[in-house]
């Protein structure tokens, strides 16, 4: 007699999703949202709950009377519910009570796996709403609006959502792929500078791993693109929206594997987030991110002088400030690694690169070099020399 038995299950779902990029989507005649709300309809009207960002609310004042006189129009294809106002930026992320708060609006306005949540907001608040989104009845519809630069070209685009938990950055976190997400330009125009600059991080993190072309344009529009010209940005949304989405189809998209090779420069990121109390944007950290690992491949060998000037002179044209803040003590920080190993499981893997558009892996990082590569770094921010 057999000692066990088994059965072998095994199934293949497929995801498709889409990105779409427009201006004036709730203005009253246009009807794309109201087609889009009826592409998924097998219930009349399909009930709507929106989660709004309040520094979005608060820059146009209008949304909300705009998203009702839209709804009202088209009555008889969306009920709108509720819209919920909740804190933007990273205490979104960092207040469990805003999770309960979005969680309670979809139970209380009976929105079901055949209703939509709707988010509009920078990365924070669409990770509150999104995580809120796939995990209440395990996973309602979601359509992401998302209204920073580093939202619509990065983190509202993809497949995971994630919030913090005891100081940990994205420890809770679901994949759940959206309905379908909006970029709407017009959003764009009422960002504050740091937020204008900041997701230009994400922009020079993937061109530097994919795309040299790609760097090329934003080395040479640097200024322009600081100076907040707007259809250069919409190009530089454009394609960083796409590579992050070729990538995802292309790769692992819920992160099977030890590495997650579009995290460059992420491990110090996110530590030096959490570090300096999320007073660093995402994409301010990012940069600094990119700029430590930079020196670090130098250093290593890996990448020449030529290049690491290249790279940072770019982030520094860009706007950013790459100098590490100063309340970031080493061996703390040099703890972000082992909690980036931890993060995704197995064996360490950080993603460096050896050229624009080579990236490289590697499995253990020196805390020394570390060290000289902080020094590295000072030393460009002071003097713009590199030894
Ligand atoms: N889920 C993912 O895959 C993923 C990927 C990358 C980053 N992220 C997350 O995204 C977050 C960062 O997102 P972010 O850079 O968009 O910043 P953010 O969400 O922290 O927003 C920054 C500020 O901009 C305000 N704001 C948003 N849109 C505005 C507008 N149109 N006009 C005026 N003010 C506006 C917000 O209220 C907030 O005060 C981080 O938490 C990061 O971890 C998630
Ligand atoms: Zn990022």
């Amino acid at each position: 007699m057999k000692k066990f038995s088994s059965i072998q299950q095994s199934f293949t779902v497929s995801y498709s999703y889409q990105v779409h990029f427009t201006e004036g989507i709730f203005d009253y005649n246009n009807p794309f949202f109201m087609e889009l709300v009826d592409s998924a309809r097998n219930e009349s009207p399909v009930k709507v709950l929106f989660i709004i960002d309040q520094g979005v609310e608060q820059c146009h004042a209008y949304l909300k009377d705009e998203i009702r006189a839209y709804c009202k129009r088209y009555a008889s294809v969306i009920s709108l519910k509720s819209i919920l106002t909740v804190p933007g930026g990273e205490v979104a992320k960092n207040d469990a009570q805003l999770l309960n708060r979005c969680l309670n609006a979809i139970d209380t306005n009976g929105i079901c796996r055949h209703s939509f949540v709707v988010a509009i907001g920078g990365g924070a608040v669409l990770d509150l709403a999104g995580f809120a989104a796939g995990t209440a009845h395990r996973g309602v519809k979601l359509i992401r609006i998302p209204t920073t630069v580093l939202a619509q070209n990065d983190s509202g685009v993809g497949v995971k959502n994630g919030i913090n938990w005891n100081d940990k950055k994205n420890f809770l976190g679901t994949f759940a792929t959206p309905y379908a997400v909006i970029n709407d330009w017009s959003f764009l125009e009422t960002l504050d500078d740091r937020d204008w600059i900041s997701g230009i991080a994400e922009a020079v993190k993937v061109a530097l791993l994919k795309d040299p072309d790609f760097f090329k344009f934003i080395k040479n529009n640097s200024l322009s693109l600081y100076n907040r010209d707007l259809d250069k940005m919409k190009y530089l949304i454009y394609r960083c929206a796409a590579l992050h989405l070729e990538h995802i189809a292309g790769g692992d998209p819920f992160e099977r594997g030890s590495s997650r090779p579009l995290d460059f420069g992420h491990w110090a990121a996110h530590k030096m987030e959490s570090m300096t109390g999320y007073r660093l944007r995402h994409g301010e950290a990012v940069a600094k991110g990119i700029a430590l690992d930079a020196c670090y491949a130098y250093l290593s060998g890996l990448l020449s002088r030529k290049v690491l000037l290249d790279v940072i002179g770019t982030l520094e044209q860009c706007g950013f400030d790459l100098s590490i803040p100063p309340e970031t003590d080493k061996s703390e920080l040099f703890k972000g690694i082992e909690e980036f190993r931890e993060h995704l499981g197995g064996r360490l893997t950080v993603t460096l690169i050896e050229d624009i558009g080579k990236p490289v892996d590697v499995h253990e990082m020196d805390f020394e070099r570390l060290s000289e590569a902080m020094d590295t770094l000072r030393r460009f921010c002071e003097l713009k020399e590199v030894n």
